[in-house]
């Protein structure tokens, strides 16, 4: 048999912890459904001790997912892994991460803690999380800085403690990926336990090198776990990317040698989601879920993948959930097509409750818009998705008048708490306007620090869709709209930033 790799995806997790990502509890299961569907081996749903809504993200995750292991992340004391393990009671399969940083820097810096008490902690954490459940994980945070002797040390200790993964962090992307796979290799060559556990690797990206490291940390180090994030999202630069993983190991088995649980299928439809969710849109030429990652724009290459597709195509764009042909629905499909065309995306709904109403969105969408394309399909369903949440402000409609020389006005009728407010603002363009009109009825006093536009299927007939970024008393929040008309979209987006900052100040008013 095949030598396994474990996937490890921490979007909900490390992901969140890039700022303006952060999602709200029902945003975390659904994607973790998604990851479900993708059969991702461990999902790290979050850190359980860092807040109650944390906590209840996790413990949701925990109760609603059957098929992949959950873990929460949780420091290094007896609080914080005794919350991680309330949280996953609900769970087939439950693992508790801990960490504590081992770098010389962290260690005296930081933690202000002498390596003595570092080893210290970490024996005893994996100790005590041991005696809760039976699957540990252990970090060294900033381990590929750390001291390696020191480093064994902390490590062979801990695997004698029972910790099942060993998963060593380059928390900063500092590594190269020689380096880093020559790294796991000496310490599993040196622990004289290392066969006792499972060996995880984490990169980030700071030096746009993760997914290199990591993919060393496997082949050179042996590490048979990787920790990674759909769209590679995740603090500074990011994690390590999921589908770029996943398709490499795929790809290249010939070099690998490795098999996987993942069903890259769902690729597409995760990417989507995710960066509908957090407003972290995905670069075009991204690869894998880029909106270019299959396109062939020169002629050369059209020819050439016309005659025989393996010319220029490593990969089948179909494979990962694109469609191969692009132009798919309009006003005339019926509701079996709608259902059949999701189901070859990979997007699976939960209830004929949500396939009714995403096929509704759908038809006054065909009605404005001739042609149909998979994107406008993915970003409809992921705004159903997020629109089912009982939000506090929802749009209705809008009127907008521009004319050169003129300042723009605008009148925006949306909902507080389910009752209709009328707002009017002039601006310096037709969004500015609209956005003013909003605030006008809403004074969130939200400074926007971002205001993208991105056309979903590339044509003036396209949907636009907008990411608006919300800064407000030190928190941070994405939202996104999309839509035929990019005023509506850019109200839609503001809308949902508002709901985001609403639903974090409740969050923390509730943590006291
Ligand atoms: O990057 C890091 O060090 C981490 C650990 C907490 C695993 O995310
Ligand atoms: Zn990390």
């Amino acid at each position: 048999m095949a030598d396994k790799l474990i996937i490890f995806d921490t979007t909900l997790r490390d992901g969140e912890q890039s700022p303006g990502a952060s999602m709200t509890r029902d945003e975390k299961l659904r994607i973790a459904r998604q990851l479900e569907r993708l059969r991702v081996d461990v999902i790290e749903a979050g850190f359980a001790a860092s807040s109650n809504g944390d906590f209840e993200a996790v413990q949701a995750i925990a109760n609603a997912i059957k098929d992949s292991t959950i873990c929460s992340l949780s420091r290094a004391n007896d609080r914080d892994i005794s919350r991680a393990a309330e949280a996953l009671k609900g769970a087939n399969s439950g693992r508790i991460h801990t960490f504590i940083a081992t770098s010389p820097l962290h260690m005296e810096k930081k933690l202000r803690m002498t390596p003595d008490q570092v080893l210290e902690q970490a024996k005893q954490s994996v100790r005590f999380a041991r005696n809760l459940v039976a699957d540990v994980e252990f970090s060294p945070e900033d381990g590929y800085r750390s001291d390696m002797d020191f480093l064994c040390k902390v490590l062979e200790a801990v695997i004698a403690e029972g910790a099942t993964t060993i998963n060593v962090p380059d928390t900063v992307g500092y590594a190269v990926p020689e380096l880093y796979g020559q790294f796991i290799k000496t310490l599993r060559e040196r622990i004289p336990n290392s066969d006792k556990a499972v060996w995880s690797v984490h990169c980030h990206n700071d030096l746009g090198m993760a997914v290199a490291n990591s993919l060393a940390g496997v082949k050179l180090g042996g590490a048979r776990q990787v920790e990674c994030t759909i769209n590679g999202l995740g603090e500074r630069a990011g994690n390590c990317s999921l589908e770029e993983i996943v398709m490499a190991v795929k790809t290249r088995k010939d070099y690998f040698g490795l098999e996987m649980n993942i069903d890259p299928i769902h690729i597409v439809a995760a990417s989507r989601m995710v960066s509908q969710t957090t407003g972290f849109v995905v670069q075009p030429n991204k690869a894998v879920v880029g909106a270019n990652a299959f396109a062939h724009a020169s002629g050369i290459h059209q020819d050439g993948v016309l005659k025989a597709r393996d010319t220029y195509e490593i990969m089948r764009a179909e494979d990962v959930g694109w469609s191969a042909n692009k132009i798919v629905l309009g006003k005339l499909s019926g509701r079996n097509a709608f259902k059949q065309r999701m189901q070859e995306l990979g997007v699976v709904l939960e209830s004929e409750t949500e396939l009714n109403a995403a096929f509704t969105r759908f038809k006054e969408l065909a009605d404005r818009k001739s042609e149909i394309f998979d994107e406008d399909i993915l970003a409809l369903v992921s705004e159903e998705s997020v629109t089912q949440d009982k939000e506090q402000y929802a749009f209705v409609s809008l009127s907008q008048h521009s004319e050169t020389g003129e300042r723009p006005q605008a009148a925006v009728v949306f909902t507080v708490a389910g009752k209709e407010v009328h707002g009017k603002s002039d601006g310096n363009g037709p969004v500015d306007a609209s956005l003013k009109a909003i605030e006008s009825i809403v004074e969130s006093g939200a400074e926007m620090v971002l205001y993208s536009v991105n056309a979903i299927s590339g044509s003036t007939e396209s949907q636009g869709e907008v990411t608006v970024r919300l800064q407000n008393s030190g928190r941070v929040v994405n939202g996104v709209g999309s839509d035929p008309d990019i005023i509506v979209a850019s109200a839609k987006a503001y809308l949902s930033a508002l709901n985001k900052l609403q639903s974090k100040a409740e969050r923390l008013a509730a943590q006291g």
